[in-house]
């Protein structure tokens, strides 16, 4: 540790943003320390989250050129004008699921269920490479980040492309009809609630079929 040239002191609140991107962490309590030879750094896990909240979790989406050159910050407001649903939601059970009851009653959705991809997914690149050409469903998209992080490529009302990252806690409707595509980031790892009017809808339709 001592050899890496890495402050102890950066590198626990790294490791504590990196084990709550990975959902291994709800913020509650518990603590993380590290030895650096006689010394040992210590972090509640709580206060380490709570500085890096508002940094990590904050929703970052942008316009994205098609040559991939990032633009300007695109608000949720913007995403909803672009038909986009963006929320944030507290990944407990019991508080989340009140307002996606809602969500639910409003769009219509009766099925829930989850997915996870993890790097031990069997055939990962395979599921993947499903997602990341350009695509619409015959219903919206709905997914709710409980672990993990991904990245949604959506089109705006004008055909742009909106870059959003989305990670632990993030609610994200994309509406039917309107092309997009999903990455998973380096992390390889995200696990969401989806929900449904009818799972047979969500059959991708390609762009640019061969
Ligand atoms: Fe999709």
């Amino acid at each position: 540790m001592g050899e890496s040239g890495t402050d102890p002191r950066q590198l626990i609140v790294e490791l504590c943003a990196h084990m709550y991107r990975l959902g291994w962490a709800s913020g509650t309590g518990g603590g993380i320390s590290l030895r650096d030879g006689q010394r040992v750094f210590m972090a509640p896990m709580l206060a380490t989250l709570i500085a890096g909240d508002t940094e990590e979790r904050r929703m970052k989406a942008t316009w994205l050129s098609d040559s991939g050159e990032r633009g300007d910050e695109i608000t949720a407001d913007v995403l909803a004008d672009n038909g986009v649903l963006y929320q944030r939601l507290s990944t407990d059970v019991a508080a989340y699921q009140p307002p996606m009851a809602r969500i639910k009653a409003e769009h219509g959705y009766i099925h829930q269920d989850e997915v996870a991809l993890r790097p031990g997914t069997p055939d990962l690149d395979l599921i993947c490479a499903k997602f990341v050409d350009e695509h619409h469903h015959d219903e919206d998209e709905v997914r709710f980040v409980l672990e993990g992080e991904g990245v949604f490529d959506i089109r705006s009302n004008d055909d742009r492309w909106m870059h959003v990252e989305v990670g632990v806690g993030d609610l994200i409707v994309v509406p039917a009809g309107r092309h997009h595509r999903f990455f998973l980031t380096g992390l390889k790892t995200i696990r969401c609630v989806r929900l449904f009017k009818d799972p047979s809808g969500w059959v991708a339709h390609y762009r640019h079929a061969s």
